[in-house]
């Protein structure tokens, strides 16, 4: 039976022969604030200085406090885990989200945030995100067949957002009608827009109960996404079945300590929140991990053995997907090497430290993933693509050394739900499609989410 074969790997080769991506390069030198809000604005990632690369933290003057950047794996655990009670999310960050998301899980604190985690974490059991699987797998599918009608290089950013899109739909709203699909869609969009685009004036240090500025495009969108969702939620409650589509789960949810149900108001939150952490960061990882198979044939062909072997010319499943362990490392290897999320703020709401190192109240914390990740001590030849790495003799031990789904208690509550849906459809492309790079240099720049500047054209032919 082909599934009892050996277990699956990729060639070996010497480090020189690995394909080494594109990659963002930092600061030289400390440079002005104006300079820094300039950049920030433009590309976050070109404010993390170079030598981040080679020590796990660095420390310099921010608007009267300090700002420390971190990029050590102690580091990590200190702020997200072992002192996370003395830090808050960043205020830029909250400020820019808060107003389409509410006070969501995303964005909650304290009481609030505990209490919709704990009604939340059900939904998201292995056996849960299983029921899931064949959505996945279908969409893999169609994603495939559309990369290969392309005449010419394929959009890939598109095209997987598309797809990401269609499985996180399907999952929260399951087959309903009743709203204007492509009209939700579109208003879905310009909100995820509005949430990425830094503008001057988040940088000022208003109070952070100081309203932020939107424009009527996203007021308007906002409206029409919360009309759409307060529809849904309504129908759904005046139906006998719950459903056991995301939605459903999130109206029978109760608070295993009090009983306690979310508001109606909560789930509309919910369901937003869901879209905007759970959409845009898995197509990202997608097509990064295209970009990269793209240029490394070898790679492809060990996938599409996998592929051959475990599915055969049936439609995977969840049990399937858990057996395809090389194009998992895949998935790891591209959010290693570009973290979708890669960096993250917190503000210091006490006097704490960073393993050993004093932090005052107010003081701001960078978590530089991105240098995490390429860190010149940590990963051998940190440049280049590998997924073997991440096979189960060679992963990084320490739990805070690889972490494109944040860690500790606020770590990602969806990491089953995008890694099964990622591993599901870069198979079905993979083993469909022979992939090959187009033209042109690829620049990484931070836009939330690490996303490649100008779109990620590549070739696709059928097998
Ligand atoms: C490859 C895909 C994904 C990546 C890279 C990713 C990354 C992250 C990261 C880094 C955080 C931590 C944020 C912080 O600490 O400030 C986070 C939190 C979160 N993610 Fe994801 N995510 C992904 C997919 C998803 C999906 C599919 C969902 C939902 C269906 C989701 C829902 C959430 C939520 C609700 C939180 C907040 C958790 C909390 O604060 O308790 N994410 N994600």
């Amino acid at each position: 039976m082909a599934s009892a074969a050996a277990a699956p790997a990729f060639p070996a080769r010497p480090p020189e022969a690995l394909f080494e991506p594109a990659r963002s390069r930092g600061l030289d030198a400390p440079v002005s604030l104006i300079e820094t809000a300039r950049l920030m604005r433009q590309n976050p990632m070109a404010i993390l200085p170079e030598a981040l690369f080679e020590v796990p933290r660095l420390t310099g003057p921010y608007l009267g406090r300090k700002v420390h950047e971190i990029a050590g794996p102690e580091h990590m655990q200190s702020v997200l885990q072992d002192n996370v009670q003395a830090w808050r999310k960043s205020p830029l960050i909250l400020r820019m989200l808060t107003p389409i998301l509410g006070d969501s899980i995303l964005t909650a604190h304290g009481e609030s945030w505990r209490r919709q985690r704990r009604i939340l974490q059900p939904a998201f059991t292995r056996r849960r995100i299983e029921h899931f699987a064949p959505l996945m797998a279908d969409a893999g599918v169609e994603a495939a067949e559309r990369l290969l009608a392309s005449d010419g290089p394929a959009e890939v950013h598109g095209v997987m957002n598309d797809t990401t899109f269609r499985v996180i739909e399907q999952a929260l709203f399951g087959e309903v009608d009743g709203f204007d699909r492509t009209r939700v869609r579109a208003a879905i969009e310009v909100l995820l827009e509005e949430i990425g685009r830094v503008r001057l004036s988040d940088l000022a240090p208003w109070p952070e109960w100081t309203p932020r500025y939107m424009t009527p495009g996203a007021l308007k969108a906002r409206h029409v996404f919360r009309k759409a969702a307060d529809g849904q939620i309504a129908r759904r409650r005046a139906s006998d079945e719950p459903g056991e589509d995301l939605l459903g789960l999130l109206l029978s949810a109760r608070d295993a300590d009090t009983g306690a149900a979310l508001t109606d108001r909560e789930i509309r939150d919910t369901l937003m929140t869901f879209i905007a952490a759970g959409h845009e960061t898995t197509a990202i990882a997608l097509t990064w991990a295209l970009y990269l198979v793209a240029h490394d044939s070898e790679c492809q062909d060990a996938l599409r053995a996998e592929a051959d072997a475990v599915c055969g010319a049936r439609t995977p499943d969840a049990e399937a997907a858990g057996r395809l362990v090389l194009t998992r490392q895949v998935i790891e290897e591209a959010m290693r090497l570009f973290p979708p999320a890669p960096i993250l703020g917190r503000r210091a709401v006490s006097d704490t430290d960073i393993c050993g190192h004093p932090v005052r109240k107010g003081d701001v914390v960078l978590l530089a993933f991105y240098c995490l990740h390429r860190h010149r001590t940590l990963w051998d030849h940190p440049g280049r693509f590998d997924p073997d790495r991440f096979s189960p003799e060679r992963r990084p031990r320490h739990p805070f050394q690889f972490m494109p789904f944040g860690g500790g208690p606020r770590a990602c509550i969806g990491t089953r739900f995008a890694m099964q849906e990622a591993v599901l459809v870069l198979s079905a492309i993979v083993s469909r499609a022979i992939i090959a790079p187009a033209h042109g240099e690829v620049e990484p720049v931070m836009q939330v989410t690490l996303r490649p500047k100008g779109g990620m054209p590549l070739r696709f032919e059928a097998r």
